[in-house]
């Protein structure tokens, strides 16, 4: 039986906000082999001289990455940042108790800002307030961004770099609130910390943007109260408050509807956020906004990669950590979840896609062998590249389905955005219904007349479980879809069964 249509209209009148770049940001942790045998790997055929691979930077760009956050990531909060820093040779080698490995301290503060620049993506830096607090945070920051004539600044350049790494984001910690964090707080102690941290930071430099720590989770039981706390504390010394959001299909889930219907989750957890930030800031009166980083979601199946090296390993180097292997679901799946951020994209407007490289990466590396792009690496790269601009309401009338997981949901997940530089506008789109194709009628208010398809880019295929790996690299890529057309301003479209959808609009003229 074939599917009743998705329709919405779209208008250029009717807009959420301006996509911030910093939206398509990604992770770089130390952690399993993200950085070692991953971005870095010195004696490899493909090595620059600093030891970064030169095919993974270049997989790098081409996936539109505009911040990298770093060093972490539970790692953060055992971070001693003094000891990557300075000559190589002299750096300790140290257990990171978050992850159980050996930490060589080789890829440092440098090493990572040389890597920014070569991939031109702005650094957003995380302090250490798990075992660490004020005086380190600002210690760190003297010696990153202080120009000279003090003492951290000066050490900086002894050790090379003249020029400051002009460092504007920073975050206040990581998930403060899991018990599993080094130096895990009460909503309370956080709160002051964070209080504490940011306006001596801000002493240094009053235009730093910062990011207190909020819930590691949507689910999490403190959720709400939190970030209530946390914000009645710090709201005038703060410009972000962050998210956290993985999804996983764990070993022996079947529900794979509810899975495809994460999106709704994404959008629950933002508006949650959302309307306890503007509650304190109604109650103290502050005509601020308090923005939202999401700056750790992806999908995660957790029971499928380990999260700790074997015990009879001890501290590792660079052990397989979190190797998530995508699928074209998971692809989907993450398409739908840059929807759900879009969606709001007046208030999320600093996102990391966790992480970059083999731990949960869109890029996978082999030691010594190539680099290659998982599923997921699509839907995200095409966002990056298209999804610049306003984003437009989209209100969608969609056919639903009953999920166990979110009850009643669209099979449609959707969102547009328009350049106005160039008058293009492109929707996003998601079909969530595993087994029908969904017939899409868009009405284009406000436009006027020539709007054509330039193209219609699909993720989809036969097998939901489909992926990319070493040997088949490329078994799941986008194809170009025929059929999609304009014709007295409705746009028409055919979204295939479970798939993800890119449809291109121009100016017939342009
Ligand atoms: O991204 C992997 C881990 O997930 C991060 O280190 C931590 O912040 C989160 O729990």
């Amino acid at each position: 039986m074939h599917q009743s249509p998705a329709r919405f209209t779209l208008d250029p009148a009717f807009e959420i906000g301006e996509v911030n770049p910093r939206l398509y940001g990604s992770f770089v942790e130390h952690l399993g082999r993200c950085v070692y045998d991953g971005l870095y790997e010195p004696g490899h055929p493909q090595a620059d001289e600093t030891g970064l691979r030169k095919d993974v930077l270049e997989l790098i760009r081409e996936l539109g990455v505009t911040t990298v956050r770093y060093p972490g990531g539970n790692f953060v909060s055992g971070y001693r940042w003094e000891d990557s820093v300075g000559p190589a040779e002299q750096r300790p080698r140290r257990m990171d108790l978050a992850w159980h490995s050996l930490e060589t301290n080789q890829f440092g503060l440098a090493e990572f800002i040389d890597f920014c620049r070569k991939t031109d993506v702005e650094p957003m830096m995380a302090v250490n307030l798990g075992t660490r607090g004020v005086e380190d945070a600002v210690r760190l920051l003297e010696y990153a961004n202080n120009p000279g004539g003090t003492e951290l600044a000066d050490l900086r350049i002894a050790h090379g770099a003249k020029e400051p790494y002009g460092i504007r984001m920073w975050c206040l910690g990581n998930e403060m609130d899991g018990p599993w964090q080094i130096g895990h707080k009460k909503p309370e102690e956080y709160a002051r910390l964070a209080r504490e941290t940011a306006s001596a930071m801000k002493m240094v430099d009053s235009k730093l943007q910062l990011v207190a720590c909020g819930s590691s989770g949507f689910g999490m039981p403190t959720f709400g109260t939190w970030e209530a706390t946390v914000l009645n504390e710090c709201y005038e010394q703060v410009e972000y408050v962050s998210l956290h959001s993985y999804y996983g299909f764990e070993k022996g889930d079947t529900d794979l509807a509810s899975f495809m219907s994460c999106g709704e989750d994404v959008e629950r957890y933002i508006r949650g956020v959302v309307a306890t930030c503007d509650h304190i800031g109604a109650k103290l009166k502050s005509p601020k906004k308090i923005m939202l980083s999401y700056d750790e979601w992806n999908v995660w199946h957790a029971s499928r990669s380990p999260m700790a090296p074997p015990e009879e390993d001890g501290f590792a180097y660079a052990p397989r950590l979190l190797e998530n292997t995508y699928s074209l679901a998971d692809a989907v799946l993450t398409g739908s979840l840059l929807i759900g951020m879009l969606r709001h994209a007046d208030r999320v407007t600093s996102a990391s896609l966790a992480q970059l490289v083999n731990v949960i990466a869109p890029i996978m590396t082999e030691p010594g062998g190539p680099a290659w792009k998982q599923t997921i690496f699509y839907p995200f790269a095409q966002a990056s590249t298209y999804g610049r601009g306003r984003v437009l309401r989209v209100e969608p009338d969609s056919p639903r389905q009953d999920t166990e997981r979110f009850g009643e949901v669209d099979l449609l997940h959707a969102t547009a955005v328009t350049d106005d530089r160039t008058g293009a506008v492109t929707v996003f789109a998601v079909n969530r219904d595993l087994e029908r194709g969904l017939p899409l009628e868009v009405e284009l208010r406000g436009f006027g007349d020539g709007l054509r398809v330039v193209e219609h880019l699909v993720l989809d295929g036969d097998d939901p479980q489909a992926c990319n790996t070493l040997d088949a690299p490329d078994r799941v890529t986008p194809r170009t879809a025929t059929g999609a057309a304009v014709s007295g301003r409705v746009l028409r479209a055919e979204l295939t069964p479970m798939s993800w959808n890119v449809i291109r609009l121009t100016r017939a003229e342009s």
